[in-house]
């Protein structure tokens, strides 16, 4: 029996799929390459090479590797852009997922974790959010989040009158860093890291957008948290949903920590080396002063808990980056050149 990842490519799915490996539950790999990376697939995981809205395609995978469960993860993740390419994203996250139950209900296969988001809430007005809090989404990509939701719950309800089952759960991330693993990272244009990263590999400095919001040292609060420990989460919800033990419909993985921009400026500097003053640049529209979560029913259900504190998630993420390119960046920038002894998915 295997687990089918899809957006195993990417950079959350394939630190699942090296966590599935190391708990020993057997993953494949569907992934479109639309934005994820053939060469982040261990070795000797199976790989197809294709989109979840392909029916037949998703079928046969299911059925070909004996699938009792699937972890979705393949979408588009862009919340800015989404607000430009609203049919893109609802195709991607909504159809992606239709298509998806569509598949598993066809072959019978009855567990599914699903990658939601911290976009699902908005800009919530609570210094703690819960899963309960109001869903108020305010970009196409947090609405399509929590489509996709809605159509699980739905179809869980539709299977269970039919006399099948469908049980599932939610996971909601925030923001998520670091690397468990030199050969993956994040390679998101839009992501904090990597464009602070990008910046300072070329030789300019990264941005800080809006230093005037209402928190101690004006810049935006959020909830960081290791995509290490993330992946872990994933195999407690799948282990599980196997087990047929109960589940909440949605976990947020939170830290309940607010770390600001600033903050984590500081990190990058004292991770790197390399010493910069941050450029302030003009506030991005619909940021809110602060989101940050509770993680208390993961903690209760999934084992969740912050592994890595806050250097440690920068370092990690900046030796990955490294790694990829150490023939392209300057010498005296390799400061935290690549150590690879730390990856928690080594023996
Ligand atoms: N990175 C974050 O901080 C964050 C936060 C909240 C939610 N998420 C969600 O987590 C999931 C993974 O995010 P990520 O950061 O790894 O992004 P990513 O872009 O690195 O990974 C997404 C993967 O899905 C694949 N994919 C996209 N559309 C596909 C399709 N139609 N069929 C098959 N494969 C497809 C891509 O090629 C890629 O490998 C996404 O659904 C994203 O919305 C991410």
């Amino acid at each position: 029996m295997s687990w089918l990842i899809t957006g195993g490519a990417g950079y959350i799915g394939a630190h699942v799929v090296r966590a599935m490996v190391q708990a020993g539950l057997q993953p494949v790999v569907l992934d479109d390459l639309s934005t994820g990376h053939a060469q982040f697939v261990p070795d000797g995981v199976p790989f197809v090479r294709g989109s979840v809205l392909d029916h037949d395609l998703v079928e046969h995978t299911l059925d070909a590797h004996a699938v009792q469960g699937v972890v979705h993860l393949a979408g588009f993740k862009y919340a800015g852009v989404s607000v430009r390419r609203p049919l893109h994203t609802y195709a991607q996250n909504v159809e992606g997922t239709r298509a998806l139950l569509d598949a598993m209900a066809a072959v019978g296969v009855a567990n599914l974790v699903f990658s939601s988001s911290a976009a699902v809430y908005g800009t919530p007005e609570v210094p703690l959010v819960t899963e309960d809090v109001p869903k108020r989404p305010t970009s196409p990509y947090g609405e399509s989040k929590l489509i996709g939701e809605w159509l699980i719950r739905d179809q869980a309800i539709a299977a269970a009158a039919d006399g099948a089952s469908l049980r599932h759960t939610s996971l909601r991330y925030f923001n998520v860093v670091g690397s468990g693993d030199p050969v993956v990272h994040d390679t998101s244009p839009h992501n904090l890291l990597p464009r602070a990263f990008e910046a300072l590999l070329s030789g300019d400095v990264p941005k800080i957008f809006g230093d005037d919001y209402d928190t101690p040292d004006g810049t935006n609060i959020r909830d960081y948290v290791h995509v290490a420990d993330v992946a872990a989460a994933h195999v407690a919800a799948a282990e599980l949903l196997a087990a047929g033990r109960p589940t909440e419909q949605a976990y947020n993985l939170g830290s309940q920590n607010g770390l600001s921009v600033r903050q984590i400026m500081e990190a990058v500097a004292r991770v790197t080396g390399i010493d910069f003053t941050a450029k302030i640049a003009p506030r991005r529209p619909g940021d809110p002063d602060r989101i940050v979560a509770t993680g208390e029913l993961a903690a209760r259900d999934l084992d969740w808990k912050m592994r890595y504190p806050l250097d440690e998630m920068v370092r990690s993420a900046w030796e990955a980056r490294v790694a990829v390119s150490d023939a392209d960046v300057a010498p005296e920038r390799r400061h935290a050149s690549a150590r690879h002894d730390r990856s928690p998915y080594r023996a």
